[in-house]
């Protein structure tokens, strides 16, 4: 589990907060500070820190398949309260003590956005 990475999230967070106007560009900049790191600045799951020792492959926001098994409630379990939360790897740290309710709500647009789909329904 790469420590490194949480600390630096948790700068971040700190240094995030205060801040919280022009959502848009919010949700952008939260997602490449917590979330590219791992997943990708274009979501495909292929972020700087994934190495070797990354038993399980991020998720790959862009591929519509996948992402369409998921609701948007499952997205947001997963978000605020990690990979082990939904049965899947702990690479997938809990976020929902760093990001607001809000910041979120607009990451889970994004990932919308980035499979271009809908998500399961329901
Ligand atoms: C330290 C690396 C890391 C970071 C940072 C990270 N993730 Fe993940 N994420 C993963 C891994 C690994 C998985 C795959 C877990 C699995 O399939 O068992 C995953 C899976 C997911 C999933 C899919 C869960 C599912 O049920 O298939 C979502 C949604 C997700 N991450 C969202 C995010 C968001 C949003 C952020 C930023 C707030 C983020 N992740 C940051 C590693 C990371």
């Amino acid at each position: 589990m790469p420590k490194r990475i949480l600390i630096a999230a948790a700068i971040f967070a700190a240094s995030l907060a205060g801040t919280g106007d022009a959502k848009a560009t919010e949700t952008e900049k939260v997602f490449k500070f917590y979330c590219a790191q791992c997943h990708g600045v274009g979501g495909k799951g292929d972020g700087p820190n994934v190495t070797e020792d990354f038993k399980v492959s991020p998720r790959n926001f862009t591929k519509a398949k996948e992402m369409n098994k998921l609701t948007d409630a499952d997205l947001k379990n997963v978000i605020l309260d990690g990979g082990p939360a939904v049965d899947k790897s702990p690479l997938m740290p809990p976020w929902g003590k760093t990001l607001t309710g809000e910041q979120v709500d607009g990451l889970i647009k994004h990932l919308r956005k980035l499979c271009n789909c809908k998500g399961k329904q329901g």
